[in-house]
């Protein structure tokens, strides 16, 4: 199978790069765009490699403010970092050469695959699951920038200049791929970026910094701030900031654009994501992606899966929900260093809304599956039944492990259930229909939308990433897309003379 083998120079094929974490990385060449492979875990040396970072992951820092590697800590100094960056030479360097600097920053990323999934493991409690993916993203995002950053210079009839500062506000619950997708293509569309990580998620944040650096982005192209006190408002409010990347909720948004009216923001924002299964789905494998998309990294993912939305015969089935519950039980919940893991704990501790979503049922409910709390931050998944269209299940997003089925006469009908939510981030359909999956196509209104797939773990390049309606706010590009890095400079018509 051509497409998994690269060439090195000399025609000698290159072993495939999923082989042996513990070998040094193979440099990738510049050349077509190529995924970055996850660790296959099927290989003895790779496992060994994963227990050997579970076995240094520290105990103790889950959910903690760990921002003490960031620079930049008072409001004097981050007035000064972006004066810095507002002077820094890196937006007038040629495109080729910042690509030349983002491709290595790709291979710096992969080379602290085994650093970055140890600190996403004990700062942010993600398992080696869903961690090691992220180290793909990241370098992904990497290389696809890269590419992006030569594209730009040559688009035809108009002209590309970049802005000098971006601010980059990612989110704690994918500490490495957000943030890493919003400072390099700041940096591949030629703006110099001040990075504020989330503080529980800072020292995440700081090795993405390091490998940047390391990769030849110069220190004065990205400063580091650590995210505490009102930094953030002030970045935010700050003129010479002239554009924010923000991953969070809506509300968040809402406050940047309170704080700064006329920012230009690229926001991705809240969702509250939905699985339609029909009768003429495969579903064993509907289960498997329910189960994953509900409650992989505990469901605290904007992408996740918090709505089932079963037609005709699926809702009554007895079996599909065997099926179901048979699939989550295979998600042993425990913290990240514990190898049977595969739902780590809670990051954000379960009050308010989210308490409720996972204790308190409303009317006409009941449980298929009650969530149990094991520890301060540890929740087995929890499933409910009976949600009706317009409750507060239906239409809030949670955040954590709890999921809610509901049940449509028809295919119309559940598409409807769907897009009465305000957000529209992500949406799944099951079905072997060819008509049905038209229909879906046409009528849902969700940014990324999967056919036969779970709703989570947007790659690179082929599924770029982005939501609509109340899951985006500004100009609506997405991630790891085509179109991503237009709204990070501004447009000139070319002069006909030049
Ligand atoms: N890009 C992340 C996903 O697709 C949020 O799950």
């Amino acid at each position: 199978f051509l497409a998994s083998i690269e060439l090195i120079p000399d025609g000698t094929p290159e072993p495939t790069r999923t082989m042996d974490r513990a070998a040094d990385p193979v440099p990738a060449a510049a050349g077509p765009f190529h995924n970055a492979p996850d660790t296959d875990p099927s290989l003895s040396a790779n496992r060994d490699w994963a227990a050997a970072i579970r076995e240094r992951m520290p105990h103790s820092t889950v959910g903690r403010d760990t921002s003490e590697r960031a620079t930049i800590r008072t409001p004097e100094e981050l007035d000064g970092a972006i004066a810095e960056v507002a002077a820094s030479d890196w937006g007038s360097r040629p495109a080729s050469e910042r690509a030349a600097i983002l491709r290595r920053a790709g291979d710096e990323i992969e080379r602290r695959r085994g650093e970055l999934i140890e600190v996403m493991g004990s700062e942010c409690g993600k398992v080696i699951e869903q961690s090691d993916p992220e180290v793909s993203e990241a370098a992904d995002f990497a290389r696809f920038y890269a590419d992006g950053a030569e594209a730009l210079s040559r688009v035809d009839g108009a002209r590309f200049a970049p802005v000098r500062v971006t601010a980059v506000i990612p989110p704690w619950n994918f500490p490495a791929a957000i943030p890493a997708g919003g400072v390099l293509a700041a940096l591949a569309a030629g703006s110099a970026v001040v990075f504020k990580p989330a503080s529980r998620a800072a020292r995440t944040g700081a090795v993405i910094a390091e490998a940047l650096w390391a990769a030849g982005v110069p220190r004065d192209a990205l400063r580091l701030v650590r995210p505490a006190g009102d930094l953030g408002s002030r970045l935010i409010g700050d003129e010479r900031v002239e554009r924010v990347i923000l991953t969070g909720s809506y509300e968040t948004a809402e406050r940047f654009r309170e704080v700064r009216p006329g920012l230009t923001l690229l926001a991705e924002t809240s969702g509250k994501n939905a699985i339609i299964v029909t009768p003429s789905a495969d579903l064993d494998l509907a289960a498997r992606d329910i189960a994953n998309s509900a409650f992989g990294h505990a469901g605290q993912k904007c992408s996740a899966a918090s709505l089932i939305v079963l037609v005709g015969s699926v809702g009554e089935s007895e079996r599909f929900r065997r099926q179901l519950l048979d699939a989550v039980e295979g998600y042993a919940v425990g913290m990240p260093w514990d190898e049977a893991s595969r739902i780590g704990p809670l990051i954000a501790p379960a009050e308010g809304k989210l308490l409720r979503g996972l204790t308190t049922l409303e009317e006409g409910q009941s449980w298929l599956l009650e969530p149990r709390q094991l520890g301060e931050a540890l929740w087995t998944p929890g499933i409910r039944l009976g949600v009706r269209p317009g409750s507060e299940f239906h239409l809030t997003e949670y955040f954590g492990p709890v999921a809610g089925i509901m049940t449509a006469e028809t295919l119309e009908e559940a598409i409807d259930i769907v897009n009465a939510v305000d957000y529209g981030l992500t949406s799944g359909l099951h079905s072997l229909d060819e008509d049905e999956i038209g229909l879906w196509l046409a009528r849902i209104e969700a940014g990324n939308a999967y056919v036969n797939r779970g709703t989570t773990g947007a790659i690179v390049e082929r599924q770029p990433f982005g939501g609509w309606k109340k899951s985006s706010v500004g100009p609506g590009t997405k991630a790891g897309g085509p179109s991503y890095l237009f709204a990070l400079g501004t447009w000139t018509d070319a002069d006909p003379a030049g």
